[in-house]
């Protein structure tokens, strides 16, 4: 079976689906995208040709000026590699380095891949800690090339042991499906600045420990030998990912880190209609259960954080042509999410087994999620104590309006939730108590016309989180998060009555998010607003696609206390059209403000097609 970030499917299956679901079933833009990976022929390549570089906008890590020793971890032919083990590589930290702490440890995966090839969901593994969670860009026949850095640094205790390095990525190569990705792994350590602590805080005992990665990683993944990813899969709003676990017992601090990503009848689960549209019309393969989603994270059975996540594209997703070369959002780099856990320490600290469930609400096969515990230990002390003092978990306040006639309708879903608790713990560095605080809420309205041919889908979800540590006295560490992800989807489906067809697709995706740090009296603010449009149809004729267009425009504009980045960047049809790029904090002038997006409609868009890689391959045969 052939597993892609779009569309996971068997590969018979999917050439099965081709030929029974022809592209103009109804109501269901979702089918469409069983074409996927067929078609788009275009002229043949022209000879050297470089390949095209494939790029998430997203802003440069901040480094530190010293000089980094680098480490290739891995090299890598990803051919056939579906249903077979993670391929495993041997970690050491690195011997060679002048110095033995670092503050900044780098993540580089660069890849090359060339022919026809679906997006394929990865993820990287260190210890069974999952360190990334990606989808690979879809080749050309002229070939392309993409790099995906990531700051590492949290995983630090991790990285300065042995372990094994494991990599999953479920590739499918045969006369078809021919492109082989060819990947390096290589992790950069920054040495430490001197006189200056190894992360780069101040010296203040037990507020520094604030800034400092944890102590010990516990990973909540599966155990190899395995013939696929180390994520768990859970299938349906009913199954339930459980790993048990103890911590030891002088834990101060848990932060659950959580990895998720959504594939086939759930790739697209914000434009999924409800059941009773689906029944009424006698629809069969529409994905259901409606367009909200929750990831339910419970210790003992009870559910301690929630997870509405953003609404990732990969990049054969939707039309794959506004992917390229500007990626989506989040799609080389998946966002992973943080449950405080430190309130409920009082109930884990015990030696005992306890166990992390994982579920998610309204779920269709198939959602892929792992986590990690990152743990800080008191080293003074070989026994922490606490306990829980509050905790509410209120049910979802949810309300689904619906009016539909025939395959023409409108729907719309709005849910709220609060989770709340709060916990002391005592160690050598003192007795806090720990509140923590999940606000959420989320709308999305739906509208299916020309019947049901047309979709509109507008999202919004916010998703605030704080966390605030004190002693009786002062504040020991606070921190506060808002986020807001947007989604705006327009997909019309065209059906010219001679085997000729039309997909259109508009789009706008947002992820914004304001934040707030404090550590003892250091406080450090920043705010993101990154927001990607993109605009596209795909012709089909004869189930091949003859004709097709991509075009996108983002702005990414990030705030930090002493860094600021700024990209204004267009690509329409491979090509990039502009791109402005800033780094200073004050220096933004009104023109830069005013491109783009501010002076354009700011959405439009929708539902899968085809065929990701063939946009402009010369046809298999
Ligand atoms: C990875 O690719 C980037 C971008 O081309 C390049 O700057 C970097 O040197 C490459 N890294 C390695 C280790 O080759
Ligand atoms: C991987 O590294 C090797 C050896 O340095 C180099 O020849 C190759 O081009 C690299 N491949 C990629 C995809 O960066
Ligand atoms: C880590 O691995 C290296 C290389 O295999 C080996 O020389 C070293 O002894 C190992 N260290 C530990 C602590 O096992
Ligand atoms: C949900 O998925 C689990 C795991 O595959 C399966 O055992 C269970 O029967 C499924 N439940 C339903 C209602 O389909
Ligand atoms: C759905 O199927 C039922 C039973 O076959 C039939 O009575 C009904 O008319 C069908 N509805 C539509 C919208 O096709
Ligand atoms: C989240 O915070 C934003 C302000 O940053 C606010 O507008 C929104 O109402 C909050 N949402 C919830 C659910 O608390
Ligand atoms: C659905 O809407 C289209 C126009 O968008 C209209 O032509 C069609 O008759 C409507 N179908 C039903 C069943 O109302
Ligand atoms: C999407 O919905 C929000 C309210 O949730 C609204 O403010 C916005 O105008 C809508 N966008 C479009 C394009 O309809
Ligand atoms: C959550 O909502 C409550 C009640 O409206 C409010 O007091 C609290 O500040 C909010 N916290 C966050 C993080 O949004
Ligand atoms: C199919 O029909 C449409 C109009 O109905 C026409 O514009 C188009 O050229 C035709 N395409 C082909 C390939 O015949
Ligand atoms: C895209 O560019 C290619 C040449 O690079 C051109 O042949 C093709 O017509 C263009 N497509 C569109 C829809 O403009
Ligand atoms: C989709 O985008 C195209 C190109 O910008 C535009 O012409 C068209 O009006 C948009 N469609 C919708 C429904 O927003």
């Amino acid at each position: 079976m052939a597993f892609s970030c779009l569309s996971p499917l068997p590969l018979s299956l999917f050439l099965l689906l081709l030929l029974h679901q022809p592209f103009f079933s109804t109501a269901n833009l979702h089918k469409t995208s069983l074409l996927r990976a067929e078609f788009l022929s275009h002229s043949t390549p022209i000879k050297d040709t470089p390949p095209t570089r494939f790029f998430e906008v997203t802003k440069p890590i901040e480094l530190p000026k010293s000089k980094p020793c680098s480490y290739l971890v891995l090299q890598h032919d990803f051919g056939y590699t579906y249903g077979k083990p993670p391929v495993l590589a041997n970690y050491t930290p690195p011997s060679h380095c002048p110095s033995e702490k670092f503050s900044k440890i780098v993540f580089e995966w660069n890849a090359t891949c060339k022919g026809r090839q679906f997006d394929r969901i990865f993820g990287v593994w260190l210890g069974g800690v999952e360190l990334l969670r990606s989808c690979t860009a879809e080749p050309r026949a002229t070939g392309i090339v993409w790099s995906v850095e990531k700051d590492i640094t949290r995983y630090y205790s991790l990285l300065m042991k042995n372990q094994t390095l494991a990599v999953y990525l479920g590739n499918l190569v045969d006369n078809t499906y021919t492109g082989v990705y060819h990947v390096n792994i290589t992790i950069r350590f920054y040495p430490a600045e001197k006189k200056f602590n190894s992360y780069g805080s101040n010296s203040d005992s037990s507020v520094s420990e604030y800034h400092s990665p944890a102590d010990l990683i516990l990973p909540f993944s599966r155990d190899l030998p395995l013939n696929d990813g180390l994520w768990f899969e859970v299938e349906n709003s009913t199954d339930i990912a459980l790993k048990k676990f103890n911590i030891p017992r002088n834990a101060y601090r848990a932060v659950l880190e959580v990895y998720v990503s959504f594939h086939e009848n759930d790739e697209f689960w914000y434009s999924n209609p409800p059941n009773e549209y689906i029944e009424a019309n006698n629809l069969t393969g529409t994905p259901g259960n409606g367009p909200f989603r929750e990831v339910v994270v419970s210790l003992d059975g009870e559910v301690v954080g929630a997870i509405w996540p953003f609404t990732v594209i990969y990049t054969g997703g939707i039309n794959p042509l506004l992917w390229r070369p500007i990626t989506g959002i989040g799609s080389f780099n998946l966002p992973s999410y943080n449950i405080e856990i430190t309130p409920f320490l009082g109930k884990i600290l015990d030696g005992e087994v306890h166990e992390f469930g994982f579920s998610v609400s309204n779920a269709l096969n198939v959602w892929y999620i792992d986590a990690n515990l990152h743990l800080w230990l008191d080293s003074k002390s070989t026994k922490v104590t606490g306990e829980l003092l509050k905790h509410n978990s209120l049910p979802l306040v949810f309300s689904m309006e619906s009016d539909f006639k025939g395959l023409n309708g409108t729907f719309f879903t709005s849910v709220s939730r609060s989770i709340s608790s709060s916990g002391w713990v005592k160690s050598s560095h003192g007795t806090f108590t720990t509140n923590w605080i999940q606000n959420l809420s989320y709308s999305n309205s739906m509208v299916m016309g020309n019947n049901g041919n047309l979709q509109l889908v507008n999202q919004t979800t916010h998703f605030n989180d704080s966390v605030h540590a004190k002693m009786p006295s002062s504040s020991v560490y606070s921190s506060e998060s808002h986020k807001k992800f947007t989604l705006y989807l327009y997909s019309n489906y065209l059906d010219q009555g001679n085997g000729t067809s039309f997909s259109l697709a508009n789009i706008t995706l947002g992820f914004n998010e304001k934040k707030s740090e404090a550590v003892g009296s250091d406080l450090s603010k920043s705010s993101l607003e990154n927001v990607q449009n993109g605009q596209g149809y795909i012709a089909v004729k004869n189930h091949l696609v003859f004709r097709g267009l991509g075009s996108t425009q983002q702005v990414y504009k990030y705030d930090g206390n002493n860094f600021c980045y700024f990209r204004n960047v267009s690509s329409s049809n491979y090509t990039i059209l502009y791109d402005k790029v800033g780094n200073t904090c004050k220096g933004r002038t009104k023109s830069h403000l005013n491109f783009g997006l501010s002076s354009r409609q700011p959405f439009r868009a929708r539902r899968p097609f085809l065929a990701p890689s063939f946009l402009d391959n010369s046809k298999g045969t």
